[in-house]
């Protein structure tokens, strides 16, 4: 069953989210977590950080798995994926081990290694995406390169400014993220709101990749803006 927790706004969300991911890393510290970057996550993160200076959370043996990166972009480039998880992810909560999205198959056998995924942290894409897996995508669908469709290059583009959003991007599979023994989404903001209801109740479809995510132990951790 899906765990939907409601908070009055994004601080509120992102205390819950601390909490929810703090309790998973109590229970198993070397935790392997596929990390979202994008917006939502961000104050999440931050708190995360915080408790970790405060000496009140420890998180150096967990294991940091990037979703999705564009196609192209360089570490130094300041559009990279994954330059932005080191940054708001992994270098403040003192992680030592990660696992770089570059090789479609040396990624899924990366996850195989660990064990498979503990936890998924995700963010909803505007089109009903998660990492960049566009709809349509059916639940078995591995990880790849794709085009990007023009809704998540309008919506990337408010990332970075001036540079151009790369059209063609590599994500964590379907498969990999279904896979993962909890999922966590977090939805914040007005502009959410429709396609969070419709994730929660139309489907499942690959239509609407994140539908698919009712049949994982799902915690839907959204802000009154995304659902009142
Ligand atoms: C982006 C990213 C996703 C992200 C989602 C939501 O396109 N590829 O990884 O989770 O869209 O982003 P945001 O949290 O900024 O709304």
């Amino acid at each position: 069953g899906v765990k939907l927790n409601i908070q009055p706004d994004s601080q509120a969300l992102a205390t819950a989210a601390a909490d929810f991911i703090a309790e998973q890393v109590r229970a198993k510290p070397d935790l392997s977590i596929l990390v979202a970057t994008g917006n939502t996550p961000m104050p999440t993160y931050a708190e995360l950080a915080r408790r970790v200076r405060a000496g009140e959370l420890q998180m150096d043996r967990v294991v940091a798995v990037q979703l999705d990166e564009y196609l192209g972009v360089a570490e130094d480039d300041p559009r990279s994926l994954w330059s932005w998880m080191l940054r708001s992810f992994v270098e403040p909560l003192g992680i030592h081990r990660t696992v770089k999205l570059e090789d479609p198959r040396t990624f899924e056998a990366d996850i195989a290694a660990l064990g498979g995924l503990d936890l998924a942290i995700l963010g909803l894409g505007p089109n009903g995406h998660l990492g960049f897996n566009e709809p349509p995508s059916p639940a078995d669908v591995p990880t790849r390169v794709l085009e990007l469709t023009p809704e998540s290059l309008a919506s990337n583009a408010a990332y970075w400014g001036e540079l151009p959003v790369p059209k063609q991007a590599i994500t964590a599979g379907m498969d990999i993220i279904l896979a993962a023994r909890k999922t966590l989404l977090l939805v914040s903001g007005a502009h959410k709101r429709a396609v969070l209801r419709s994730a929660l109740e139309d489907g499942p479809t690959p239509d609407l990749p994140a539908s698919l995510l009712r049949r994982t132990p799902l915690t839907v951790i959204a802000d009154e803006a995304a659902w009142v």
